[in-house]
């Protein structure tokens, strides 16, 4: 079901290209500090105040299946051991062993476990994280209670997703207000088809700014998604510290408005969510994108890309969505706006500018940075 509000940024989109009239009315440009994107002070503030207290989305449901799946994510520069227990709850742990600290799970790909069995010394810890095997248990004097089991962090499933931080936390709460466009979107029905992941030398922030704006998508996307789409009509709002997005596609320029209500929402435009902080959604037509942000120093992030679909997925169907993947995750993503996130981060090394210079067009960046900032400090 579409919710209330992507026919509401339809409709906004919808008067935009009748009258041709590619600005927001916000007539606002905002200007944003260039280390902000390259200090290590500032990255260590981040990491400290915003990454190990906020809640995060880190993986979707259906990447975690089975009793003993399992993967690991890096939360504040911290890996995370995720797993489904045999009484179906998914739990994370802080991804290192009670000895000394081995981590048990060394691979970022998804994994399947009956056990964790340390390959050091052998420690085993049960998919409850309690410790159920030590090698010469004698040999250990005194060893008991605080080292019995993998230390625990918080995880939840809320939306289809799995979400976790170090600190407790409430999902819905964190989502406030979209967390209705959640509960409507259902993602949840969905599963992921395809996942990559790779390491982009940029600040974690230059990839959320570059999901952000709709005014690059005429230049840099030319030869790839720029026949969908018009040139620079996007509307976004910001709905607490997150953002809801919407991009027009040429497809809007044939309805009627009066039919908006009831349209195929995600023919017409693309929606698209900042769940801040670093999560990317892109509702495409008939798939969509995850993109999960993870900072590794200011200047290089792990870029994890899922692909969620619904339905039955036949050969044919599963042909398409691979196709799909391929030109959206490596043509585009890849290829383009990850490829000029680089570029910057490289060109802010060059450049005279003290100042990061955003225009009306891109103006969602300026919520997203002052959401930043609220929590880390100015
Ligand atoms: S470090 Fe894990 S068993 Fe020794
Ligand atoms: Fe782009």
């Amino acid at each position: 079901m579409n919710p209330a509000s992507h026919v509401d940024l339809a409709r906004r989109l919808f008067q935009h290209v009748k009258t041709n009239h590619a600005a927001t009315g916000k007539d606002r440009t905002a200007l944003v500090k260039k280390s902000r994107y390259m200090s290590p002070e500032r990255f260590a503030q981040e990491r400290e105040h915003l990454f190990a207290t906020t809640p995060q989305i880190v993986a979707h449901a259906s990447e975690l299946v089975e009793p003993g799946a399992c993967m690991t994510v890096d939360v504040a520069g911290i890996s995370l051991l995720l797993v489904r227990g045999a009484d179906d709850e998914i739990r994370a742990f802080r991804n290192a062993c009670r000895h000394r600290s081995t981590e048990l799970v060394p691979e970022d790909a998804p994994c399947r476990k009956k056990a964790f069995v340390c390959r050091y010394h052998g420690w085993t810890y049960d998919l409850t994280g309690r410790r159920i095997h030590v090698p010469h248990l004698p040999s250990f004097d005194g060893l008991d209670a605080d080292r019995d089991a993998l230390v625990p962090a918080h995880a939840h499933v809320h939306g289809g997703f799995v979400w976790a931080s170090l600190a407790p936390f409430d999902p819905a709460a964190h989502l406030g207000a979209l967390d209705e466009d959640f509960a409507l979107l259902d993602l949840g029905a969905s599963r992921v088809h395809a996942r990559a992941s790779r390491e982009v030398r940029g600040n974690w922030k230059l990839i959320v700014d570059a999901f952000l704006d709709g005014y690059h998508i005429r230049h840099l996307h030319r030869d790839t998604v720029y026949r969908f789409f018009f040139d620079a009509q996007s509307e976004a709002e910001a709905v607490g510290p997150h953002i809801r997005a919407a991009t027009a596609r040429r497809t809007l320029a044939e309805v009627n408005e009066i039919t908006l209500e009831n349209a195929p929402i995600r023919e017409l435009v693309t929606p698209s969510y900042s769940i801040f902080p670093n999560t990317v959604l892109v509702l495409h037509p008939d798939y969509t994108s995850v993109m999960r942000l993870e900072p590794l120093a200011a200047d290089r992030t792990r870029f994890v890309h899922t692909m969620l679909v619904s339905g039955e997925v036949s050969a044919e169907k599963k042909d398409h969505f691979d196709k799909s993947f391929a030109l959206i995750d490596q043509g585009v993503f890849a290829s383009e706006d990850l490829a000029v996130v680089e570029s910057i981060q490289r060109g802010m090394q060059s450049s005279a500018d003290e100042l990061m210079l955003f225009g009306e067009l891109e103006f969602a960046a300026k919520w997203f940075h002052d959401a930043v900032d609220s929590v880390v400090g100015d």
